[in-house]
This record gives structure tokens, sequence and C-alpha cells, in this order.
């Protein structure tokens, strides 16, 4: 995929696997890109969903005259929607963006290793906080196997964390990172191969603590929200923001590193546990700190 020389060669066929929040961004940036995409998703009622987001996202971009129909369709055309992963057999880089649990993604890379058939196919995860070492181990191309970890919404935020594992080559790590720079157009910030990385790990426990607050009574969300977004010139207060990351990837998220760091700091107040077990999973689910329409 790479001259020995200097140029690195552009992906041309992508491939992404889930389609959430997080995977219908990376599929639309990637479209956008002009890539040609193929979304692997858990069954038809996700395509349909999927395939809405998207849409959805793309008719935003021609009403605010960023885009022209014909560019949205052209766009739209590039990404094909299926079912089974053996559809990426082809790919020259898939993109990992199933549900944040560790099992499920391991899953996903075994079969990724078993059915893709370039020898030099880079695997990618957009894990929040699992360490890539564990996703590479179930492949046996470990050198393959990178973090490319974005962030929501996937079109408007410009930074991506590029995270090479212990086994991670320098020919995997260069290919994703001319990828995500020179073809997408974002910036990268390598970032170690420890639970959260280096956004999250900062993140995540100040989120939890603005949830401690709200918890023993002191203040309100909304006060908290207002607070920071004043005082702070945040452009969103901690509880908006994790209204919008979805509760139950906050949750995914504090765990792993609970589990990594054995730290009070990481672990999940009861609040949000309850929340997300009550389904208020946050703006995905219309109801979460805050209610939203
Ligand atoms: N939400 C965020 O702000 C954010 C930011 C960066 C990274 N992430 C990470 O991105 C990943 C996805 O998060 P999300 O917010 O999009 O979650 P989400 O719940 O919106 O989407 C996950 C999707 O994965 C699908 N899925 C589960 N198992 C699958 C399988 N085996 N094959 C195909 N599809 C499968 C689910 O049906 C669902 O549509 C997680 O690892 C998360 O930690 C999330």
């Amino acid at each position: 995929m790479r001259d020995e020389g200097t140029k690195d060669m552009d992906i041309e066929r992508a491939g992404i696997v889930g389609c959430g929040t997080m995977g219908a961004g990376i599929a639309e940036a990637c479209a956008r890109a002009g890539l040609d995409v193929r979304v692997v998703t858990s069954g038809a009622e996700s395509v349909r969903r999927g395939r809405g987001r998207i849409t959805a996202s793309l008719d935003r971009a021609v009403v605010k005259q960023r885009l022209t129909g014909e560019e949205r369709d052209r766009i739209l055309g590039r990404i094909a929607f299926v079912t089974a992963l053996d559809e990426l057999a082809d790919r020259q880089l898939v993109i990992e963006s199933v549900t944040e649990d560790q099992q499920t993604k391991q899953v996903v890379f075994k079969e990724l290793d078993r059915l893709v058939e370039a020898e030099d196919a880079v695997f990618a995860s957009n894990t929040s906080a699992i360490p890539i070492v564990r996703l590479a181990t179930a492949t046996s191309r470990p050198e393959n196997v990178i973090g490319l970890h974005f962030f929501h919404p996937v079109t408007v935020l410009p930074l991506v964390e590029l995270v090479a594992s212990l086994f991670t080559s320098d020919a995997t790590r260069r290919t994703a990172e001319h990828f995500a720079e020179a073809q997408l157009g974002k910036q990268v910030v390598p970032s170690p191969d420890r639970a959260g990385f280096t956004v999250n790990a900062l993140l995540i426990p100040y989120l939890l603590a603005a949830i401690r607050m709200v918890e023993a009574g002191h203040v309100t969300a909304s006060s908290v929200d207002r607070a920071m977004t004043l005082g702070c010139n945040h452009p969103m207060g901690p509880l908006q923001l994790a209204d919008l990351i979805g509760l139950d990837v906050v949750t995914s998220i504090a765990n792993a590193m609970y589990h990594e760091y054995k730290e009070p700091q990481y672990a999940p107040p009861p609040l949000l546990l309850r929340m997300v077990e009550g389904g208020a999973l946050g703006r995905k689910a219309g109801r979460g700190f805050h209610v939203h329409t």
C-alpha cells in the first residue's frame, strides 16, 4: 500500500463496521473524501437507521449551503450498506465502530482477520478506551491493527487520536496517519495505548465529577452547564456533553478506565448507572440529564 520512497498511497476502498452515532459519521467523512465505502450493520433495521443518520446529516449540509443536492447524491452513492462482514474482503482499510464492548470488538477483529484478503490491509478501531493491543491480539496480524479515535460529530471535529499498540508496524501507522490527514483532512495527535488515550483520560473524570455534584444535590444539571459555558467559555457544559456522547458510552469508557487504573475518579457514579439502566441514554434516546426533542 506504500511506496518504499516517501509517497504514501491513498486508500480507495474503506469498510466501516457499525453504523451508530460514530460509524455513520466516519462513513460520511470517508464518502465525502471520495472513497468507495462499505458499511456493515447488524441487520436490516440498522441499515435503515444508519442510512437515515447519514442522509439527515447530508441534508443539513445542503440546507446550510455547504453542499449542493448533486454533491449530496454523489456522496450517498459512494456508500453501500451490507449486513455481513465477508462483504469487506476487498477492503484496504476497515474501521471498527461497534458498541464499546471488548468481547464484541474482539469477535469483529477475529472475523476481519479471517476475511480481509490484502495482507497489508489496515484494521483500525474507533474505541474510546479499550487498549488497542487487546484487539490486535484477537488477530493473526497485530502489526496491522491501530486505533483511529474520531470525535463526535465526525464531520465537524478535526481531531483524530492515532493509537499505535506495542505491535503496530510503522507501515500501518504511516498509512493510517496519511489516510486521516491527507485524505480526510483531520489533524492527528499520537496518543498512548492506555485506556482513555489522551482526551478521554482527561475528559471523563471531569464529566463524572459533574454527575457526582448533581447526584449529591448541590446543584442542578442546568446550573452546572450554565456555569461552565459562561465561566470557562466552553461551547457546552459537561452534562450537555455527556448527553451528546451518550450516557452508555460514557459509562463504558469510565468502566474501562476504572478497570485499567483502579482509581475512584474513574468509577461511574450510581446516578449514571441508574440512568443507563433506565434507558435515559442522552440525546440519542431523547432523554438524559436534559430533555431532547
Ligand atoms: N459517541 C461518541 O461520542 C464516541 C466518540 C468517539 C468514539 N466512540 C466509540 O465509537 C464506538 C461506537 O460508538 P457509538 O457512539 O457510535 O455507539 P452507538 O451505540 O451509537 O452505535 C453502535 C452501533 O454498533 C452496532 N453493532 C453492535 N455490534 C455490531 C456488530 N457485530 N456488527 C455491526 N454492527 C454492530 C449497533 O447496532 C449500533 O448501531 C464505540 O467504541 C465508542 O466508544 C464514541
